[in-house]
């Protein structure tokens, strides 16, 4: 019956799109992929590619009905604030007994930022919401899906900017603070799953052409996520714990 409830309450926001499912390679057919903030930019292009792939992928997006572009891929479509505690639970609700071999937490926000005396305190909480205790609520919620998968990967996507090390021009607070946060918070996840087959890296998009990114970036959103996609598909658990480019060079911390 709990199955059953769960089955009608998914069927309700699950939405798949006309074109007809992309030829499957054999070894990824059977893979779901979870991905974040999934109706634009970065997170709506690693749907395209996992799906072309042959991934059953599920991308989330904070108004479902609205997510066109998600909608016609072809993917499973459900709501997710990553700021909402009850948002989240009810994810994690609706994919009961669903085995999830990769989830990407890929949502974030960059509201600008420039100077200490021009920083907004209430700004800066509420990109540490989104970009650093979204990704906890969200792999925290998910993890018995992550146990029942084969990959059992987390990739928390991060930026060159969260790099304590490369930091020289400051600026970007709350952003800077908050991947460097998600960062941590990768390095620990790593750490605490390694005995269980875990894999969980930091990855940095690169500078890319998206709503965030502007037009002046120097990556399209298909190189960058061709880039991640090897750097992904090529871990191990040796890799775990590890800070990467798209790439796949290391960024230091
Ligand atoms: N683009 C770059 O150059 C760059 C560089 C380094 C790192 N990154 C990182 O890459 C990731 C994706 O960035 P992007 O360039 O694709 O950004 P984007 O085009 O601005 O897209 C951001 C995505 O996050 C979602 N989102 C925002 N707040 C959310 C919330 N509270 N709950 C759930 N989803 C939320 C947005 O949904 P809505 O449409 O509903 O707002 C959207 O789908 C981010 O973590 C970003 O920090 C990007």
């Amino acid at each position: 019956m709990k199955q059953l409830i769960a089955f009608c309450l998914l069927a309700l926001v699950v939405s798949t799109s006309a074109i007809p499912a992309p030829s499957f390679a054999a070894d990824e057919a059977s893979l779901t992929v979870l991905i974040t903030g999934a109706n634009r930019g970065l997170g709506l292009e690693f749907a395209r590619q996992y799906r072309e792939a042959g991934w059953h992928v599920i991308g989330t997006a904070r108004k479902p009905d609205a997510a066109t572009d998600l909608r016609e891929l072809g993917v499973t479509v459900l709501q997710l604030d990553v700021t909402d505690g009850d948002s989240v639970a009810r994810l994690a609700g609706n994919l009961e007994d669903q085995p999830i071999d990769m989830l990407i937490n890929n949502a974030g926000i960059l509201p600008a930022q420039d100077t200490l005396p021009e920083t907004s305190i209430e700004t800066v909480a509420r990109i540490l919401d989104v970009n650093t205790l979204g990704p906890l609520r969200v792999t925290q919620a998910l993890l018995p899906n992550l146990a029942e998968g084969d990959r059992k990967t987390i990739v928390n996507i991060t930026s060159g900017l969260g790099s304590i090390t490369r930091n020289q021009s400051g600026r970007f607070y709350g952003y800077r603070e908050s991947k460097a946060a998600l960062n941590m918070s990768s390095r620990s996840m790593a750490a605490e799953l390694r005995g269980d087959g875990f894999i969980v890296v930091a990855m940095d998009p690169g500078w890319v052409q998206t709503d965030m990114g502007g037009a002046n970036a120097t990556l399209t959103p298909e190189q960058s996520i061709s880039g991640m996609r090897s750097v992904i598909d090529s871990l191990t658990v040796e890799d775990t714990g590890t800070y990467r480019r798209y790439d796949g060079a290391s960024v230091p911390w």
